[in-house]
């Protein structure tokens, strides 16, 4: 008898509107050296216990495994993320690995920083494409007081130098902005940074998770900013490169470079979200805002047969219709959702 080849992917892999699966998000680690207000605010975190054990955790081996499962289902784009995952030991090591899957176009690491003189260099070499620095203003007052008294501007600063000096020559810095909070130092943070290459992204204050005592009325919409920013420094929109970005880009009309507005509140994007999420222990979610995932660790550290793991992957996302950002408020989405520290931002 002749074994029928196996035919990889035929088809490729689509939600229930039409979504393919480009891109994850995997949170190497749940723990932070921060306790932003609006993400891990300390006084959610009631003693020990709440974080992963480090042997819960997938290995550097497990990670790439599983990242070349997903690779065969479409995903080209990975974004490392934690918590804070220049936390994980070793990971530059894991990075290098992931590095030498041939079919993934471009891999990401969302940081604070504050590690990136240690690493930048390690990470380069490894073979990481890119860096994304948080950092939510430059006034040392209100970045205390956001960071749960865990950060200082001169780190950040010196990790941004850091990741310049191994190379990162293009640097997106996110900024989570909050009406009565940071606001009033967001212009001085855009004229800093007004000229360079870096890209500022403005986020609005999401609904994340269950601790950061979200309210509408401290989202600041994005259309208040663009008009702002429009004001003093003239902008226009840039034409997205894909459906999937988060951000609407708007470029400075004096050529002094480009700023981002993600808009999950006011402006959502679910319609191109290609987007799966893989926490530290092995969950897979299918949006930032799932109160449920799939524990895929049974069949990536006990399993026998890779294809269950690859068949399990397939039947989440054939069944995937989240659209969190589009419905928000309706009935129904008031269940209890992860933490982003624990999925990943
Ligand atoms: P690129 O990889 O450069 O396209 O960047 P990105 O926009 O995916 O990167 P980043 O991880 O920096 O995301 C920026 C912020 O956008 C995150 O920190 C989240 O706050 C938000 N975000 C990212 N993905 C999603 C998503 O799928 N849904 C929502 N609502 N927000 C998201
Ligand atoms: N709203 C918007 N962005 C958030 N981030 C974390 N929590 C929130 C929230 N509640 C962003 C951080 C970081 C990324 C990982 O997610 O600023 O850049
Ligand atoms: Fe840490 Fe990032 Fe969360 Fe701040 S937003 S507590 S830096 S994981
Ligand atoms: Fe994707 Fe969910 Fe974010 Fe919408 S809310 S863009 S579906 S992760």
């Amino acid at each position: 008898m002749q074994i029928p080849l196996k035919i990889t992917n035929p088809e490729p892999l689509q939600d229930r509107l039409q979504r393919p699966l480009r891109e994850l998000r995997i949170s190497v680690i749940d723990r932070c050296n921060f306790r932003c207000t609006y993400c891990m605010p300390a006084d959610s975190l009631n003693g020990r216990g709440i974080f992963l054990p480090l042997v819960k955790l997938l290995t550097d081996h497990e990670i790439e495994d599983l990242i070349k499962t997903f690779v065969e289902l479409g995903v080209r784009k990975i974004r490392i993320t934690g918590g804070e995952p220049l936390v994980r030991p070793g990971l530059p090591g894991l990075v290098e690995r992931l590095a030498a899957i041939p079919e993934l176009e471009d891999i990401a690491l969302t940081t604070n920083g504050v590690m990136l003189p240690r690493l930048a260099e390690d990470l380069a070499q490894a073979g990481l494409g890119r860096i994304t620095v948080s950092l939510d203003t430059l006034d040392e007052t209100v970045l205390d007081h956001m960071s749960g008294g865990k950060a200082h501007l001169g780190q950040i600063l010196d990790g941004i130098a850091a990741a310049e000096s191994a190379g990162f020559r293009q640097l997106k810095i996110n900024t989570v902005v909050q009406r009565g909070i940071n606001d009033h130092t967001i212009m001085d943070l855009l004229e800093y940074f007004r000229g360079s290459v870096h890209k500022v992204r403005l986020i609005e204050f999401m609904d994340v998770g269950n601790c950061n005592h979200w309210n509408r009325s401290v989202v600041v919409p994005s259309a208040e900013w663009i008009e702002a920013i429009n004001a003093k420094w003239p902008i226009r929109p840039v034409n997205k490169r894909s459906a999937a970005e988060t951000a609407q880009r708007y470029e400075y009309a004096d050529g002094q470079g480009e700023i981002g507005f993600i808009s999950s509140i006011s402006k959502p994007f679910c319609g191109g979200c290609t987007r799966a999420r893989i926490t530290a222990d092995g969950l897979f979610y299918t949006c930032l805002f799932s109160s449920k995932g799939t524990n895929l660790m049974p069949l990536i550290r006990h399993g026998e047969d890779p294809a269950e793991l690859r068949e399990r992957i397939i039947s989440v996302w054939e069944k995937r219709d989240d659209r969190y950002s589009e419905e928000r408020g309706l009935p129904g989405h008031d269940q209890e959702k992860v933490e982003m520290y624990r999925m990943g931002g």
